[in-house]
């Protein structure tokens, strides 16, 4: 198969195994910086530039879309969704997943365990609002952060009500959320390949960070995942229209709660400490879905 990666770093741990896997099963692999691909549109042809050359004859396309390079990345998986081209990821599930606001509203639908969360634009009814979420603490965050960055712990009613006074006066939209203070500092990250979790880890912050993102100076360990928790990141999956996911999920005195759902998850850690080929599941799901007539998307939101 003629396989693209698209990808801005070529040397990110994920994309080279993936290429590397992809070609030790006969695969033509190649890694397309998606930023700097450029598209023709134009009636009936649409088409991908790259480096002066069209790209053509093209069997699958693994997007690795950055966070800030959201709506750019997702144009061109669109524009190679016009031509027919498979993809792991399609272009609207990788912008659902990315508003959280959104991928809520999905998740709760489907049955999957979520935070209670409210949003608002306005901070009239802050008050109201805090004591939907049972009050301070309360976890306010950015409706598109990443990272751990933009997630505040307000400890108190005073700096919930400055927080969210900060964002309303910056435009920021944003959430605010229950803490489930029981998980503070951990998450769990199954990795879900095409309806089965492939890999798990725990992360845990380092220090007393509430926030345990990698990023964050968080650390992974491989864990075994209940029964409860795999169907529940299997569902989030699903419902998010994503066959191919990282889902993030505390361990909550009711239940895992899905925190959310990254389209482009890493599988550097997972496959370090839990010493799974996830690469090889990726490209074995590739090599089944690639030549069967693209699905539907089917979730509607
Ligand atoms: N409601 C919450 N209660 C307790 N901890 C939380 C809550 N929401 C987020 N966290 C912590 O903050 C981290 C980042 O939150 P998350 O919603 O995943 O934002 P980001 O997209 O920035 O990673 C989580 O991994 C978790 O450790
Ligand atoms: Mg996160």
């Amino acid at each position: 198969m003629n396989i693209v990666i698209l990808s801005k770093g070529s040397a990110n741990y994920t994309t080279k195994r993936l290429k590397e896997v992809a070609v030790e099963r006969g695969h033509r692999v190649r890694i397309v910086n998606y930023g700097q691909c450029y598209m023709a549109v134009e009636k009936g042809n649409p088409v991908v530039y790259y480096e002066g050359e069209k790209l053509s004859d093209i069997d699958a396309i693994i997007p690795r879309i950055a966070q800030s390079y959201t709506k750019y990345g997702s144009a061109v998986v669109r524009q190679f969704e016009m031509q027919g081209v498979y993809t792991t990821a399609s272009s609207i599930a990788i912008v659902r997943s990315r508003d959280k606001l959104r991928a809520y509203q999905l998740m709760a639908k489907a049955g999957v365990g979520v935070p209670k969360t409210v949003f608002a634009l306005e901070t009239a009814n802050f008050e109201d609002v805090l004591d939907l979420v049972g009050g301070a603490p309360a976890i306010i965050k950015v409706a598109r952060g990443t990272h751990g960055n933009g997630v505040v712990l307000a400890e108190t009613r005073k700096a919930a009500k400055a927080v969210m006074q900060a964002f309303y006066v910056e435009g920021v939209s944003f959430l605010v959320q229950e803490y489930v203070e029981e998980s503070a500092g951990t998450d769990i990250r199954a990795l879900v390949v095409g309806g089965r979790v492939v890999a798990s880890i725990k992360r845990q912050s380092l220090d007393d960070d509430f926030r345990s993102n990698t990023h964050q100076g968080g650390i992974g360990k491989a864990v075994k995942l209940t029964e409860e928790e795999e169907k529940t990141a299997i569902k989030a999956a699903k419902a998010m229209g994503l066959p191919i996911c990282g889902v993030d999920m505390m361990r909550s005195n009711r239940g895992p709660l899905v925190l959310e759902i990254n389209s482009s998850a890493s599988i550097k850690t997972p496959e370090l400490v839990t010493k799974r080929d996830v690469a090889e599941k990726i490209i074995e799901y590739v090599e089944h879905n690639a030549t069967q007539r693209p699905r539907k998307d089917k979730v509607g939101a």
